[in-house]
Order: structure tokens, then C-alpha cells, then sequence
């Protein structure tokens, strides 16, 4: 009876994981729609969400078009958010508290594969 019970949760834990290991990857891989990525839409959310309550006035002002586009004609935009900095310059990847997932950098790249217009 107890081995009984035993089998019975170690199956059930085993099916919980792995079906948490599945609805992982499918979000990691199958449900990042990077086409029409837009700047409103897409990119905006993203970077107020993690990069405005530093970045909000003086050299760096990500909080607006204007501001972001600046560091997309220069290159340290995606440079820093896609943690390509190393060595002494590592300090400059973006947010510094850890890089954020995969779909928003790929959305990022999208949109600037795609001139990064105002859109
Ligand atoms: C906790 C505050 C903080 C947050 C949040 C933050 N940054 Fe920064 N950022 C900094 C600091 C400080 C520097 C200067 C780092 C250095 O020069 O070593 C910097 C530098 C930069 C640079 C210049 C890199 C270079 O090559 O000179 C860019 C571009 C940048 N940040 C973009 C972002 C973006 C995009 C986000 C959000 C994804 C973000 N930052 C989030 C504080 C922050």
C-alpha cells in the first residue's frame, strides 16, 4: 500500500513537471510572435517597464521615441540589452539586475531589423 501511494506520487510530480518543463519551452519558443512588432505596442512597454526609472532625463532619456532611437542609431541599445558588453565594459549590460528573456530581446532586434520606426 505504501509503495502503492509512492509510485502513485511520484508520477503525479513527474507528470507536473514536465508539464511545466513543456508550457516553458512553448512559451519560450512558440508563442514569441516577433513579426509586426511595433514601437507603442512592443518595445515602449518593455523598456518602461525596466529601464526608465534610470534613464528618465539627462544623457540617456529612454522615455520617449526620440530618446530610444538615439541609442539605436548609435548601437548601445541592443548591445546592451542583448549582454553583448564584457570585460571592464561589462557594467553596461542592460538592466544590470539580469537580462531580460529571450522574446523581448528578439522583439527588439525585429523592430530594429525593421528601421526601428516610430510605429
Ligand atoms: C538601476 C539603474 C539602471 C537601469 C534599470 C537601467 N540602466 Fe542603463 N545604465 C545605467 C548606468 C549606471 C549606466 C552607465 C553604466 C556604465 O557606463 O558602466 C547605464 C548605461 C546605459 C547605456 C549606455 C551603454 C554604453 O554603451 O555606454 C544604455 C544604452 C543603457 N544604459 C540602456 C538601458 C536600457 C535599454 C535599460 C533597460 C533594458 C537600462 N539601461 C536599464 C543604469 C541603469
Amino acid at each position: 500500500m505504501k509503495i502503492g501511494i509512492t509510485i502513485c506520487c511520484l508520477l503525479a510530480l513527474t507528470s507536473l513537471t514536465t508539464g511545466c518543463y513543456y508550457d516553458n519551452e512553448e512559451y519560450l519558443y512558440g508563442t514569441c510572435d516577433t513579426s509586426n512588432v511595433t514601437f507603442s505596442k512592443d518595445i515602449k512597454p518593455i523598456i518602461d517597464g525596466n529601464c526608465i526609472n534610470c534613464h528618465s532625463g539627462g544623457v540617456i532619456d529612454l522615455t520617449n521615441y526620440n530618446g530610444v532611437k538615439a541609442k539605436v542609431l548609435d548601437s548601445t541599445l541592443y548591445k546592451s540589452m542583448s549582454y553583448s558588453y564584457s570585460g571592464a565594459n561589462s557594467s553596461k549590460n542592460m538592466p544590470a539586475a539580469g537580462k531580460l528573456d529571450d522574446c523581448s530581446i528578439n522583439k527588439l532586434k525585429a523592430w530594429i531589423d525593421e528601421g526601428a520606426i516610430n510605429n
